[in-house]
């Protein structure tokens, strides 16, 4: 298995808080990229950088100084709304062995300070990202259903990265990688340009309440962000079981002009996706689930 290609990550030792299952969502909020000089930026600030203004992104999630830093991308990123909760929830004993024993080979922290070499990390796969796996078990069945792809799966959802990390042992799969912290960081900083073969986003918070739809991932901004990581004919494929939320992802996506509809409206539900745990829910409550297939043209 390949290093941890990520360069100029450092993890200071043992100054680590007794709750090791809080997830990784403390980080501060950055602004969305608002203009296309913030999507163009390479890395970020050098290693080092980051520290200033009370940071705890140093912090790991074990004394040894492994597993996923509580706060990845510390007080250096500009504040944004985001399209997470913080929320501390307990992590099992066997999220944290996996967390423990898996992290430094295929455990990542979006620091935001260096770019991914995305070939050394898969193997010379080509990689998809799925934003926000939740517990996981979808990502680990198409991860199986397709070993000759990589997927990269970023979530702040400590005990979901820990049940990825077993998942991906117990199967024996060696083409996941899990990333700890916020995807907009992740695209803006640590991934180059054109790298990404596919962009996954299934069952995204729906912030259905009004006044709170500016966290919704789904957005212009967003988009013209991901869509620069993409390849031409990369797909992005996004579900939902929310239905004004589907029709907000059918506006955004439309409007694009980098991605073309591999449909005329919402695509027929592929059969690599498997379900998912919040589309379960979904179903059990009558939601009706669309999926949206687009590519990203050529250029
Ligand atoms: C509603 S859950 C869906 C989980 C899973 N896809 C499923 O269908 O069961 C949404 C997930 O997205 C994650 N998430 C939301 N915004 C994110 C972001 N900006 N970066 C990383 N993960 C994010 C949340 O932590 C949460 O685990």
């Amino acid at each position: 298995m390949s290093e941890n290609p990520v360069t100029a990550v450092t993890v200071t030792p043992a100054n680590v808080s007794p709750e090791a299952g809080a997830p990784a969502a403390a980080a501060p909020a950055v602004p969305a990229p608002s203009t296309g000089s913030a999507v163009a930026a390479g890395p970020a600030a050098p290693a080092g950088a980051a520290a200033s203004g009370g940071s705890r992104r140093s912090e790991p999630m074990f004394p040894d100084g492994t597993g996923p830093a509580a706060d990845p991308a510390g007080s250096h990123h500009e504040r944004r709304i985001r399209s997470f909760q913080p929320r501390r929830s307990r992590v099992s004993p066997s999220q944290a062995d996996a967390l423990r024993r898996l992290w430094p080979k295929w455990g990542l922290d979006i620091d935001g300070l260096s770019r991914i070499d995305l070939d050394a990390f898969f193997d010379g796969r080509p990689v998809v990202l799925e934003i926000g796996f939740g517990m996981g078990e979808a990502t680990a069945q198409m991860a199986a259903a397709d070993p000759d792809t990589g997927i990269l799966g970023c979530d702040v959802h400590t005990p979901g990265q820990g049940n990825l990390l077993g998942l991906a042992e117990r199967n024996g799969l060696s083409n996941i990688r899990v990333a700890n912290g916020d995807a907009i960081i992740l695209l803006r900083e640590m991934l180059a340009p054109g790298s990404l073969a596919g962009l996954r986003v299934y069952f995204p918070d729906p912030w259905p309440k009004k006044r709170h739809h500016k966290r919704r991932l789904i957005q212009p901004e967003f988009l013209s962000l991901a869509t620069t990581r993409l390849a031409p004919g990369a797909l992005v494929h996004c579900a939902t079981d929310w239905e004004p939320y589907a029709e907000q992802m059918l506006e955004v996506l439309s409007a694009e002009p980098t991605l073309e509809n591999l449909y005329p409206s919402y695509a027929p539900r592929p059969e690599f996706r498997p379900l998912t745990k919040f589309e379960g829910q979904g179903l059990d409550k009558g939601h009706v689930v669309h999926d949206l297939l687009f590519r990203r043209r050529g250029d």
